[in-house]
């Protein structure tokens, strides 16, 4: 990547001496397994938008392509079918069966289904569109769950791929790192970022905007509401709503069995990335002598329902990690953190 950088701002210092100086603009794109989060600048302010990374195949039909385009629904017409994608797709899950296609799953491409990068595209393009001109996009990735690094590296690239055939100059950024961008300024980008996100649980812990160390676990939304879905008999769909929805509270005593078996699965995640966590600072070399406590920060879809915070913090002061921990906070607009830490990521790095 260093390599990278001093070329392009060597290219970018010949071409400055130029007539014709093009201006540059960033972007941040947050590929989650659940949401696609884009952010850009509107003149001093970042703008986020969203999709659901998501999808259903309907069967071509005139009278369906009409109606979707009447409602202005996000769809594509491949063959015969009609790709019918983002926010608007959850309202076809339940005629079709009560689930829709994922592009993604925990955390990267899903190799089970065919039409991944397409999907992904489309939803880039409603999102952002193609580049005009030069334009420089970050994009994070997840680190890689355990024995999955290969994948890892074709996660990367491919959607590098998809991002420069739009016309972007893209560089990867890890999901972690993008939360410590985003979250820890004010302690000099020192302390630990964490994302909750539907597939995975992304961490990083940060010395002065360095990573020492980033990790996954793969305990997070998506398994939640399979887990929970199980127990009880009901759909993960189902549930999911449910945990989105103003009525669950985690801190409350549950009053129903989704609430209760909601309850025990957030916990077993809350409990797997402390665990880990405290694992990883125990074994690694790289911990910087650090004279203040940290703060750990934390973001993400998961993290955003009522009482959280209180469980997180609970466990972290429990486990006694081998750093001292100032305090533990939810970041700001914390289902766009990522999206936020990637633009910053293109601006400081690209
Ligand atoms: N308002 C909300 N309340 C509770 N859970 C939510 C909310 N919004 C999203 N989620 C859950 O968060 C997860 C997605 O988080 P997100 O940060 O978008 O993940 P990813 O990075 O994997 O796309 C899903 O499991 C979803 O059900
Ligand atoms: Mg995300």
């Amino acid at each position: 990547m260093a390599e990278t950088r001093t070329a392009g701002s060597a290219k970018r210092k010949a071409s400055a001496g130029g007539a014709a100086k093009q201006k540059v603009t960033y972007k941040g794109l947050d590929l989650g397994t659940s949401r696609i989060v884009s952010a850009q600048m509107d003149g001093d302010k970042a703008v986020f938008e969203e999709q659901r990374n998501a999808f259903v195949a309907l069967p071509y039909a005139k009278m369906t392509l009409a109606t979707l385009e009447q409602e202005g629904i996000l769809h594509h017409v491949e063959d015969d079918e009609i790709l019918v994608f983002g926010n608007r797709a959850d309202e076809f899950a339940n005629i079709m069966g009560g689930t829709m296609r994922r592009p993604m799953d925990t955390g990267l491409l899903n190799p089970r289904e065919p039409r991944n990068l397409q999907v992904i595209d489309l939803a880039v393009r409603a999102l952002i569109g193609p580049a005009s001109g030069d334009e420089r996009i970050s994009y994070s990735i997840p680190s890689a769950p355990e024995g999955r690094e290969g994948e890892l590296t074709y996660h990367e690239e491919a959607l590098r791929e998809v991002l420069e055939d739009l016309g972007y100059q893209a560089a990867s950024v890890n999901e972690g790192l993008a939360v410590v961008y985003t979250a820890l300024k004010e302690s000099d980008f020192t302390g630990i970022g964490m994302s909750f996100g539907g597939g995975l649980c992304n961490v990083c812990v940060s010395f002065l905007g360095m990573p020492v160390l980033n990790f996954c676990t793969t305990h997070a939304g998506d398994y939640i509401d399979l887990k929970a879905a199980s127990v009880i008999g009901e759909t993960p769909t189902t549930v999911r709503q449910h945990k989105e929805s103003d009525d669950f509270d985690l801190g409350e005593r549950p009053a129903t069995a989704m609430d209760r078996a909601l309850s025990i699965y957030y916990k077993d995640v809350i409990k797997t990335v402390v665990e880990a966590l405290q694992q990883e600072l125990l074994e690694t070399k790289r911990m910087p002598k650090l004279v203040l406590p940290v703060p750990v920060v934390f973001a993400g879809g998961t993290a955003a329902v009522k009482g959280f915070g209180p469980l997180l913090e609970a466990a972290v002061r429990e486990a006694r990690l081998p750093v001292e921990i100032s305090d533990v906070r939810q970041a700001k607009g914390a289902l766009n953190t990522t999206a936020k830490g990637s633009l910053l990521a293109a601006m400081l790095n690209m």
